[in-house]
């Protein structure tokens, strides 16, 4: 069957299956490898993307379940303004070790961050739960959140 869906500001057709995931229509239809598959269960939030803005596992995420909701990965989330916060601090940090939860990490980090300019620790721990890093580069991350949001709160 045909959807029309809209990834990263365009329209794109595809003719799959209503139950296939989001996460196979962005890598195997539309080519768009930086979303990564680990669990396929929402288990480990490597699949992250953004759904109208809210973090959402891409594996357990039907493409007849999207509608006209706007979808954006990691492909495109450096030109909202809190993902260049984010990519740039994560960049200062040094975040990344293999680097393969990152894409991930970064959509989740993204969304709170738009969400809530000014996380605590608590918030942090509830919207990065789910991502799971086993390079356990967790220290950097977290430090990369707040370094994100003190840019946040200059203006920049
Ligand atoms: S691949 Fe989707 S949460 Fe692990
Ligand atoms: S950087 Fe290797 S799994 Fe997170």
């Amino acid at each position: 069957m045909a959807y029309a869906i809209k990834v990263n500001g365009a329209a794109h057709n595809v003719d799959v299956d209503g139950d296939t995931p989001l996460l196979w229509v962005l890598r195997d239809v539309l080519g768009m490898t930086g979303t990564k598959f680990g669990c396929g269960m929402a288990l480990c939030g490597a699949c992250t993307v953004h759904i109208d803005g809210a973090a959402t596992r891409s594996c357990i995420t039907t493409i007849d379940s999207i509608g006209g909701s706007a979808i954006t990965t990691i492909e495109a989330v450096g030109a909202t303004a809190a993902g260049a916060k984010i990519q740039k601090a994560w960049l200062d940090r040094e975040v990344v070790q293999c680097g393969y939860c990152q894409s991930g990490q970064i959509m989740s980090a993204s969304a709170l961050l738009a969400s809530n300019p000014h996380p605590t620790d608590s918030d942090i721990d509830d919207a990065m739960s789910g991502n799971i890093c086993r390079c356990g580069t967790y220290v950097r991350i977290r430090e990369a959140i707040k370094d994100a949001a003190q840019s946040s709160g200059q203006g920049g």
